[in-house]
């Protein structure tokens, strides 16, 4: 895997040679985040050797290499998910060449559903820990001893400190946040009104099919990690409607605005 992960290193590198602190990668709907970087490199995942290839039609995605607020950055436009087909090391692959090529923070977006039963379609949500048993872990296989140590402690998987920065830059901007615990699945399927209420009594206050992967493959290489969700929908209610992956998309794009500048400031003061 490292020879993988150099080769990848080495590609990026040889087309662009710019030294990114921060790694971002942006959920469902958060695209348009990338509008406000001063990009200096785009490069689509199809080239990068080893990346996964997308099984996702038209939208292959790309890692941005560019600059924000005074730090350089490195964009994933685009993740992969489990769901798709790869294996869970495949999805978590960037973020081991994100590390190599130097960042010192990794910002991971995404939408999600709610089912703590204050959270509001459109509401932004700190994440500030996770429950993963429900998807396979990324670090199952051979330990890389140069990525880090075999049983990574979890008790911190969110940096506190990053996260009371995030809730200051929040009030200081007048935007309303919350915070909770994330519960990882596989998907594809949304779940059904009987999963919605065991992932809220498992403790979790909203439910997606990405992050946690991500997040733990950080921590393992030890890359402090700051996390948000918007709230894309309820899982517990009492109405017929169904979820669809459009409403998902719909109502992210509704939160961006305040997901743009709230990132954007957080990325300044880092
Ligand atoms: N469940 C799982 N993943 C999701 C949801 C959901 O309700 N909304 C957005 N991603």
């Amino acid at each position: 895997m490292m020879e993988k992960i150099r080769e990848a290193v080495a590609y990026i590198q040889s087309v662009c040679d710019v030294q990114p602190s921060v790694g971002i990668v942006l959920g469902s709907g958060l695209g348009s985040f990338t509008k406000q970087i001063k990009i200096i490199k785009e490069i689509p995942y199809a080239d990068i050797p080893h990346f996964p290839v997308s099984t996702v039609e038209g939208h292959s995605g790309k890692l941005i290499l560019g600059e924000l607020n005074g730090k350089k950055l490195v964009a994933m436009a685009g993740r992969f998910h489990y769901y798709e087909g790869y294996s869970a090391q495949q999805v978590v692959f960037p973020i081991r060449v994100m590390k190599f090529l130097g960042i010192q923070t990794l910002l991971l977006s995404n939408a999600a559903g709610g089912v703590e039963p204050s959270l509001k379609v459109g509401d932004l949500m700190i994440i500030n820990d996770h429950i993963s048993q429900l998807v396979p872990n990324p670090l199952i296989g051979k330990n890389e001893k140069e990525l880090g140590t075999r049983f990574p402690d979890m008790s911190e998987p969110y940096k506190k400190g990053l996260i009371s920065l995030m809730k200051k830059i929040a009030v200081e901007n007048g935007i309303d946040v919350k915070e909770g615990v994330y519960v990882a699945v596989t998907g594809p399927t949304f779940e059904t009104r009987a999963e919605y209420k065991m992932i809220l009594a498992m403790g979790g206050d909203a439910v997606g099919m990405s992050t946690v992967p991500e997040a733990i493959t950080a921590v393992h290489m030890g890359i402090p990690v700051f996390a948000m969700s918007v709230i894309t929908d309820v899982g517990i209610r009492d109405e017929e409607n169904a979820i669809t992956h459009e409403e998902v998309l719909e109502a992210a794009k509704a939160a961006e605005p305040n997901f743009i500048r709230l990132f954007s400031e957080l990325i300044g003061r880092l």
